[in-house]
């Protein structure tokens, strides 16, 4: 295949993974000015995550004058609750938008004659990413990080849940559960974890829930866990993420949910971690302001398109 602009496109082989993992090391090496905890800088860590998709229906490069100068590899899945392909942050990278039109091009064709429509794509926060929005795509979900720093003074009003805990817990995470499946959000419905679930996950206790109390009601909770990351960018021994935050709506607005995230970031600096990751749709306007407010850092966007 070749095109006007001189590119040749193909499936990806293995001996395109070398200069590929190469491109997608360079580019996180950039996103470490935001995060110094990024990973992803090495393309001896990129190469085994590329490999796998030798061989893919979804997975391609572009050449010009034998040299590579972009690739794209989706993973078949279901997004949103629809059939689709997702590009993730470490299977992308193209040197400029002309061979990103044409990547996508060929990916997008060979993706909708597998009957799969709905198309995600998760980009480094830095990108320029008006390529993706001339052809319809949208952000829809912000992963933010934040280095660790101890909150000076005592944290008041929060403890850590114990299991006689596990239903509080589990009401709470409900109610975020609904709160996400309405207006503005509109996630499709998950079900949210049964209250043996929560006993589990709280006498396990590497995945701690914190809950915040006005003296007389349970008034919100922030859970960690760290087997929670959404990006590979994001993971690693010295990151733990946030899994669920909520505070009942009377009492927001009034400090409840920095006090959480204090008194779970002050658990995770005396556990050893160094960073606090989590992500956020952003059609939730609360989170959109809430997390960048506290600090968070954007590392990665992610992008979605569906097209019928
Ligand atoms: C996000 C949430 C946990 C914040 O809890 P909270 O107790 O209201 O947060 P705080 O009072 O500590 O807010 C701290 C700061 O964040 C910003 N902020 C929080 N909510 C905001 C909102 N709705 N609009 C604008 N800024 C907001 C403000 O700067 C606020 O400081 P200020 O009130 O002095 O201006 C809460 O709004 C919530 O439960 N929302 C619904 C569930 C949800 O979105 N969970 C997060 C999923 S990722």
């Amino acid at each position: 295949m070749g095109d006007s602009l001189n590119l040749h496109i193909e499936p990806l082989r293995s001996d395109h993974i070398q200069a590929a993992a190469t491109m997608v090391a360079q580019r996180a090496m950039a996103m470490r000015r935001r995060f110094g905890g990024i990973r992803l800088t090495d393309p001896g860590e990129v190469s085994p995550l590329l490999q796998s998709f030798v061989g893919s229906d979804f997975a391609v490069v572009a050449e010009r004058e034998g040299r590579l100068v972009g690739f794209i590899a989706a993973i078949p899945a279901r997004l949103w609750g629809k059939p689709g392909g997702h590009v993730r942050e470490y299977a992308f990278a193209a040197n400029e938008p002309a061979v990103t039109r044409t990547l996508y091009a060929e990916v997008s064709a060979r993706l909708a004659a597998a009957d799969r429509y709905t198309h995600g794509v998760s980009l480094w926060a830095d990108a320029d990413d008006r390529v993706w929005h001339d052809f319809g795509f949208g952000r829809v979900v912000t992963e933010v990080v934040q280095e660790l720093k101890p909150t000076p003074g005592r944290v008041t009003g929060i403890r850590m849940a114990e299991v006689e805990d596990a239903l509080i817990v589990a009401d709470l995470d409900y109610r975020l559960h609904r709160y996400l499946e309405a207006a503005p959000v509109f996630l499709p419905k998950r079900r949210a974890p049964d209250v043996g679930t929560v006993e589990h996950r709280i006498t396990k206790g590497t995945a701690p829930v914190f809950i915040a109390s006005d003296g007389s009601a349970d008034i919100g909770y922030v859970a960690l866990d760290p087997e929670a990351a959404e990006s590979v960018a994001l993971t690693g021994d010295e990151i733990v993420h946030c899994n669920g935050a909520f505070v009942v709506e009377d009492s927001r607005r009034d400090g409840t949910g920095s006090r959480l995230v204090a008194a779970a970031s002050n658990w995770a600096l005396e556990t050893g971690y160094t960073a606090l990751a989590l992500d956020f749709e952003t059609a939730n306007t609360m989170a959109a302001a809430f997390w960048p407010k506290m600090g968070f850092t954007p590392v990665v966007h992610s992008l979605r398109r569906t097209f019928a």
